[in-house]
């Protein structure tokens, strides 16, 4: 058990896990074990003698030669300097009552608790931030997808991998309501670290294991995933053409991907997809013609439509987004895509 009350890696992983540069086997050497799990290690790559730290119980396979534009890095970072040079803003983001915050202000207020450690406070604020920064539309098919995906995981032994996982959305949903292990991944350690603080601090941490990597260079051998999951991890990821093959060469079984589309028609909003760079995993035809060309049989379930708006700006932290898209109100189209 580590300082967190957490856990480190699963030990069984070991036997799913490759050099994700040339797929080679990885030597292991552990520092640090208690009850199965690892805390301190190193993997070293038997073909290219590349090695792989894991370190506070997350393992890093992370390889030098994809471009990595991290998010949580640059927001956390941005937005710290912004108060170290700002504290009045800081006392009053913090100072002033939740229902008198803008919606963003709440979301960010609830990230600078979250840093510090004061988790059932910034749940409290980020509940709040979310019931007004999206429509009741957008949480309704977003939680039904959540609903959907952790109700058709089977039983099935093994861990459930989840890509892109970010602040864990669908890892607390799955840890809640399954009983399988999950693997939660991301590109982003920084958010893999404060995903692993809050689940610790919620009890939810024991089934789970924490991987930094990039989904398009996974570190999982040929075939040794049963399930995955993603939460609107797709559409996020930038340059996305190795991603399937490499979804193709690792998934044995289902991948659950809960997907929005956007309207073809839509304008505005396809105008800042396309310089985002984001369109094969914003639009239906496209998504499921690359999931196809990769070799996946796909099937759209659960399918549902809302209104989405963009997320307001911060006001006290003013300028500061949510996210990128929709620019213009729209109607989205949710579904979990189930490629086999
Ligand atoms: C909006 S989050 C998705 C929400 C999350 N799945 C949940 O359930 O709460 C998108 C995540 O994708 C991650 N990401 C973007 N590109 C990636 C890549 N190439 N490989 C792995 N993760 C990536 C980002 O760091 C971010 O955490």
């Amino acid at each position: 058990m580590n300082e967190w009350g957490g856990v480190g890696m699963d030990e069984q992983l070991v036997d799913l896990l490759v050099c994700p540069v040339c797929h080679g086997a990885l030597v292991w050497r552990t520092q640090v074990r208690a009850g199965g799990r690892i805390e301190e290690g190193e993997a070293r790559c038997h073909g290219c003698g590349a090695t792989y730290p894991v370190h506070e119980g997350i393992g890093l396979f992370l390889t030098p030669d994809l471009s990595r534009h991290d998010l949580w890095e640059e927001v956390e970072s941005r937005l710290a300097a912004y108060l170290r040079q700002h504290p009045e803003v800081e006392r009053t983001l913090l100072a002033t009552p939740l229902e008198g915050l803008s919606p963003a202000d709440r979301w960010f207020r609830a990230r600078i608790l979250e840093e510090r450690g004061a988790f059932a406070e910034a749940q409290r604020a980020e509940e709040l931030a979310l019931a007004d920064l999206y429509t009741r539309e957008w949480l309704a098919c977003y939680r039904a997808q959540l609903a959907y995906v952790t109700e058709h995981l089977s039983p099935a032994e093994g861990p459930v991998v989840d890509l892109a996982s970010g602040r864990g959305g669908l890892v607390e949903e799955l840890a809640r309501r399954s009983s399988r292990p999950i693997v939660a991944t991301d590109f982003s350690p920084r958010v893999l670290r404060a995903a692993r603080r809050r689940f610790a601090f919620l009890g939810l941490a024991r089934r789970m294991s924490f991987l930094a990597c990039d989904a398009r260079r996974t570190p999982f051998r040929d075939q040794a995933v049963g399930t995955m999951t993603t939460n609107l991890g797709l559409a996020n990821i930038e340059q996305p053409e190795g991603l399937l093959p490499e979804l193709r060469r690792v998934v044995a079984g289902e991948l659950l991907a809960i997907c929005h589309f956007f309207p073809e028609e839509d304008e505005a909003n396809a105008a800042a997809i396309r310089r985002l760079g984001l369109a094969t995993f914003l639009y239906e035809r496209p998504a499921v013609a690359a999931f196809r060309g990769a070799g996946f049989e796909v099937e759209l379930a659960n399918v549902r439509r809302g209104q989405a708006r963009p997320t307001p700006e911060g006001v006290l932290l003013a300028g500061a987004g949510i996210d990128a898209l929709p620019v213009a109100e729209t109607e989205l189209t949710w579904c979990t895509l189930i490629a086999r």
